[in-house]
């Protein structure tokens, strides 16, 4: 269990993007060396958007026809829909690299039910992993962002996803934006080699205190905790102001 986080603080945002996509390769470089491929589950929203062009544009020597790129979490939209996390990584990384179509597994959310988009998506790694029954993915790198409430992936604080246990893939009502999510379940989270949040901007401080201070309930970035993986956070000095300790 990572139980001391590794903590990097950036004075900018330029920084810290550019150290996470020197981790990012350094991981993609040493997965392939060691087992031929590099599993990773991307995250959406906004804050992994310049990493995923700083990949793209300044890394050409990545492993691209080597990795493999799914998705922590995905809203439940059409994949050219604005709001869809498969359409900013294609935007962003996916549409400017050499990456094979059949090394990109998004979420199917032409599916008219929630519940049967994450079924798919479940088998979809049970496929790619040849998981046997009950048996975790381990990515080998987990990208993960974190709303202002401490939620990760589709994981919402209260909501019914954070509870499960026995899926890797779920539908998440989420009650305050009023929308389905389909999202990794905490076991798959916490099965990867290494779970990497980026987390930028003062709207994350009072999260961030939450989580890394161990301060008042547990939000659901704090439950992000490898069994044997790594657990980084990156976050720039921004989301800082409300930590404790001196940074
Ligand atoms: C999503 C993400 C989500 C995101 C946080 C932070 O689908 O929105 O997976 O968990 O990481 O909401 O979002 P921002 O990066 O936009 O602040």
């Amino acid at each position: 269990m990572a139980l001391h986080p590794q903590l990097r603080i950036f004075d900018d945002t330029a920084s810290l993007y550019a150290a996470a996509a020197t981790e990012y390769a350094a991981r993609a470089q040493a997965a392939v060396e060691k087992n031929g491929r590099f599993s990773v589950a991307l995250s959406g929203g906004s804050t992994p958007k310049p990493l995923y062009s700083m990949l793209a544009e300044k890394f050409p020597s990545l492993p691209w026809d080597k990795s493999y790129f799914f998705w922590s979490d995905e809203r439940f939209v059409p994949p050219d829909h604005p709001d869809s996390n498969y359409r900013l990584a294609r935007e962003s990384m996916l549409s400017k690299a050499p990456i094979p179509g059949e090394n990109i597994f998004r979420v199917q959310t032409e599916e008219k039910d929630p519940q049967r988009a994450a079924e798919l998506y479940e088998q979809t790694l049970q496929s790619f992993f040849r998981l046997k029954p009950r048996q975790l993915p381990r990515f080998d790198l987990m990208l993960l962002g974190m709303g202002p409430d401490g939620h990760t992936a589709s994981l919402f604080p209260g909501s019914a996803a954070l509870k499960v246990r026995d899926r890797l893939v779920v539908a998440n009502w989420v009650e305050k934006f009023q929308v389905n999510r389909i999202t990794f379940t905490l076991p798959v989270l916490n099965q990867a080699a290494c779970d990497m949040f980026l987390v930028v901007d003062k709207s994350k401080a009072s999260a961030l205190r939450q989580v890394l201070d161990q301060d008042g309930e547990a939000v659901p970035a704090r439950m992000v905790q490898p069994e044997t993986g790594e657990l980084l956070w990156f976050v720039d000095r921004a989301a800082t102001a409300d930590l404790a300790r001196a940074s």
